[in-house]
């Protein structure tokens, strides 16, 4: 049972079949026609004027981020927000922009006032704040969503600031589909948005840029400079046409799994766990009595045969396409033994 993270999933046959018959061309001359097509189709499906392929989210974050900062700049995020803690401090490396991580709310919410918080003040002394970045879901709250309102929020206050607002909408489509809206609803209020194809939508590789036509045409460049521009690419982006038009509502199924694998360790004393923020594909407990380190029980479990990752103090579970429902009881199951021989 893997479920170390969505990112695990393979590529459907559906997808393999895709991938096969793509026709392609030079996508760094602009001729993959698959390409061309994956960027139309992603640009109406999250409502931004133009969008870009990159072969990662890291990459698309940092397109993002190249785009809307100048070196020197700082950057406000949440509490471990992937693209600062996560991304091997890209940044600061390589667009030379220092990060002010800020709270969030205890549900994972990036509230204006916080973001105000982290904002320099505007004088020689300070590195003039230029971009926000907002994670939906929030991966490190828990797979935590943000609504379209609180977006809003955000955006007005970084209007008036003249700030970027960017959206790494990793798993925006967990987050829409949890809510009930399309998810170019909760990217409208952004400047920019990366989402990726490669984690619960099950493509093999990619993620999109999204945003105004200028912007993107500013992406594309970064995006060569990072070594991202790639050849016969539609190979690659026949699978994320697939994932894009194919696998978005069925991400209500890993929805389930969560809420079930949640409801089951929620009744084992031995486990803590905060059910209000299992509220998508993910599921993160700690062992209540503290005596072994997450690290010590995310071994233990693997062992077991049951995959996952230790985060802080806490471990995290992902379900995905590639976990039948099947395996959710076996999975308590083991988890529960687990946690009562470690307690
Ligand atoms: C919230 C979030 N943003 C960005 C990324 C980076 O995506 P990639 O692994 O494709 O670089 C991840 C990856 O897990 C993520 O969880």
């Amino acid at each position: 049972m893997d479920l170390r993270s969505d990112t695990v999933t393979r590529p459907t046959p559906e997808m393999r079949r895709a991938m096969a018959e793509a026709e392609v061309g030079d996508d760094v001359a602009g001729d993959d026609p698959t390409v061309n097509r994956l960027e139309a189709t992603a640009a109406e499906f999250i409502g931004k004027e133009a969008a870009l392929f990159v072969p990662s989210g890291t990459m698309g974050n940092l397109c993002a981020i190249l785009v809307a900062t100048r070196p020197g700049d700082a950057l406000v995020c949440g509490h471990l927000t992937h693209s600062a803690e996560y991304e091997g401090g890209a940044p600061a490396a390589v667009a030379g922009v220092s990060v002010r991580f800020v709270p969030l709310t205890p549900d994972g919410v990036l509230l204006p006032e916080h973001v105000q918080s982290g904002i320099t003040p505007d004088n020689v002394h300070h590195p003039r704040t230029t971009l926000v970045i907002l994670e939906n879901t929030n991966n490190r709250a828990g797979g935590t969503c943000t609504t379209r309102a609180q977006t809003e929020a955000l955006a007005d206050l970084c209007r008036s600031r003249r700030l970027w607002l960017h959206l790494d909408g990793a798993r925006i489509c967990n987050s829409a589909v949890r809510q009930g809206v399309p998810p170019a609803e909760l990217a409208a209020p952004a400047d920019s948005v990366m989402f990726c194809l490669s984690k619960g939508l099950c493509a093999p590789v990619g993620s999109i840029l999204a945003g105004s036509a200028a912007f993107i045409s500013e992406a594309r460049r970064k995006r060569k400079m990072l070594g991202g521009g790639m050849r016969q690419a539609g190979v690659l982006a026949a699978a994320g046409l697939v994932a894009l038009t194919r696998m978005v509502d069925r991400l209500a199924e890993d929805h389930e799994k969560a809420t079930r694998l949640a409801d089951g360790l929620a009744e084992c004393p031995a486990l803590e766990l905060n059910r209000a923020l299992v509220q998508t594909n993910m599921v993160y407990f700690a062992l209540r009595s503290k005596r072994a380190a997450a690290e010590t029980m995310a071994a233990a479990l693997s062992a077991r045969g049951v995959l996952c990752y230790a985060a802080g103090d806490r471990i995290r579970l992902v379900t995905h396409h590639d976990v039948p429902v099947e395996h959710i009881p076996l999975a308590i199951e083991r988890i529960r033994r687990c946690a009562e021989e470690l307690a």
